[in-house]
């Protein structure tokens, strides 16, 4: 379904659910997409580099303002329902409306306005799949209560507070990539962003030889959100050691892989391996970088994998079927690069491969994955489209 189609969809069930409760010039409508990774795992919040784009699967909000305080959300794939008062910011058994809720909580501690509001929400982001379904809802939904409730944010504001509504009510010390990344899209453009500083380049990336896919485990193993804030800790306790030698070092960004290897013994196996894989990353999307900017597509495919190790071997964060999906890919010719992608533990391969053999890749892929897993594997052939914005529709 196009964009348009879609929205005009969550447009139709927000009127067939609302329909006697909202005057319709009061309804508005906002899109936020889901983002991909080409290179830069775990780097955010070690203030490093990161290099994603946001695509053409995207969360819609159809919604408009109430007079009085209650909120009222309906999931339209869900087909639920679920409302609360701006007063009491609980939080409900389904996990869902946790994003919201998450929004409006951040407003109060930010002292800023807002009254209720009716909202409707849908899309075709997949869910667990990798792509930060959760950051486009919570940039979708604080754009659009920014605008109907003219609450004075710039889009730099928007993606902090949206990451600490994740990282303070949803409890998933996330770093800024994936806010990020759904605010600031660009059409067919990725986006390097240093964590540091947060200064921001796009840079166009060339569709016309190969195109990007997106294999899906469709498993999310449960212990994705505990390890992350697992390997937060580890980086910090590797920090901890490594600013006794060298005051400078705030966080993983100021210190080298060859530092870390001198205090290999002090840091111990696991942390020093955490440290190894991020000074190497950190360094990995500079060179990255540079090979796009020759339009060398080949050799940036290989910093891919060699991500990938580093991520399954010494970061741990990969699994099973995600090591299976990469491996499947070594000796295709028509693939330049592949890597799993996002937080790990399942989700998403992402893969860079020739225009011409995509149909014959996805059939490959779907034929191994099938035969090992069980598992009808869903491709994605993504588009990198523009970040959140107000859709009207005709
Ligand atoms: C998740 C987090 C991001 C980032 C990635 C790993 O998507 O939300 O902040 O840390 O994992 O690169």
């Amino acid at each position: 379904m196009s964009e348009q189609s879609l929205a005009a969809f969550v447009k139709e069930k927000y009127f067939a659910k609302f329909r006697d409760e909202i005057s319709s010039e009061k309804v508005r409508t906002f899109r936020s997409p889901g983002r991909i990774n080409l290179i830069g795992e775990h780097t955010d919040y070690n203030n490093g580099f990161v290099l994603p784009a946001s695509v053409d699967k995207a969360v819609y909000f159809v919604i408009a303002p109430r007079e009085d305080d209650q909120v009222i959300l309906f999931a339209t794939d869900l087909d639920e329902t679920y409302s609360f008062s701006l007063g009491d910011l609980s939080k409900p058994a389904a996990s869902w409306p946790h994003y919201q809720i998450s929004i409006v909580d951040q407003i109060h501690k930010k002292g800023l306005k807002i009254g209720g509001f009716q909202a409707a929400f849908g899309g075709n982001v997949p869910v667990g799949a990798g792509l930060s379904s959760s950051a486009a809802l919570e940039c979708c939904l604080l754009f659009a209560l920014n605008e109907i409730y003219s609450l004075g944010l710039n889009r730099f504001g928007i993606v902090k507070m949206a990451q600490k509504a994740e990282n303070e009510y949803v409890g998933v010390q996330c770093g800024i990539m994936d806010q990020f990344a759904s605010a600031f899209g660009k059409q067919e453009a990725v986006i390097r962003l240093d964590c540091r500083s947060l200064e921001y380049e796009y840079f166009p990336f060339p569709m016309d030889e190969y195109l990007i896919v997106l294999c899906d485990t469709s498993v999310k193993h449960s212990l994705a959100s505990s390890e992350y804030n697992t390997r937060r800790l580890e980086c910090e306790k590797g920090i901890s050691i490594l600013q006794k030698y060298d005051a400078s070092i705030q966080s993983l960004r100021d210190t080298t892989p060859e530092f870390v290897n001198q205090h290999r013994e002090e840091l111990g196996d696991v942390v020093y391996r955490r440290c190894k894989f991020i000074t190497e990353e950190i360094r990995r999307v500079q060179d990255a970088c540079d090979l796009l900017i020759q339009g060398n597509l080949p050799d940036f495919g290989k910093k891919m994998y060699e991500t990938h190790y580093g991520l399954q071997d010494e970061y741990e964060v990969s699994c099973e079927e995600l090591d299976f999906l990469v491996a499947e890919t070594v000796e295709n010719q028509a693939v330049i690069g592949a890597r799993m992608m996002g937080g790990g533990f399942g989700g998403c391969t992402i893969n860079l491969v020739k225009k011409e053999a995509v149909p014959a890749f996805e059939e490959t892929m779907k034929a191994a994955y099938l035969e090992k897993y069980h598992i009808d594997l869903p491709c994605y052939k993504v588009k990198i489209t523009d970040g959140t914005e107000e859709i009207i529709l005709n």
